[in-house]
């Protein structure tokens, strides 16, 4: 039951990113906020603790935000499949449009907005 639950949230994560285009503002800080808001929230939740088991928590001082931005770019554009989580992230959070841009800015927003 739990994992069927898991895998709807996933799908339903994915096809959220894909569908919502980006509200064209110039002011780079609100447009890492409008990425989180759009491609990561349903996974990592708007605190950054993780919407469900197996999200990472990123305002864990010494977890994920810990290592250095080459390292988590390549996580967000590539897709994260550490084996210590049930599922893996998508490629781009699952939103096919993300642009290597808005990756950095999005990156730059969680290290703001949960301490690290
Ligand atoms: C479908 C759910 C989902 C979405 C959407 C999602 N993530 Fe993730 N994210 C995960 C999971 C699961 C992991 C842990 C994967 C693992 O360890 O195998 C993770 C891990 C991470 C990590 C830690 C990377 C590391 O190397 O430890 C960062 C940073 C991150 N996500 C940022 C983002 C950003 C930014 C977005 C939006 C562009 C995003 N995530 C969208 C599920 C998601």
């Amino acid at each position: 039951m739990k994992k069927v639950f898991l895998i709807a949230y996933f799908i339903a994560a994915l096809g959220g990113g894909v569908s919502q285009a980006m509200a064209g503002s110039h002011d780079e800080r609100s447009v890492g906020a409008a990425v989180y808001a759009r491609s990561c929230i349903a996974c990592h939740a708007i605190d950054g603790v993780g919407a469900m088991p197996g999200i990472p928590d990123l305002t864990d001082k010494k977890g994920a935000l810990s290592k250095s931005d080459g390292v988590l770019l390549k996580g967000i554009i590539n897709g994260i499949n550490s084996g210590s989580s049930p599922i893996p992230m998508p490629a781009k959070g699952g939103d096919e449009n993300l642009t290597e841009a808005e990756a950095r800015l999005v990156l730059d927003y969680i290290r703001r907005k949960f301490g690290n």
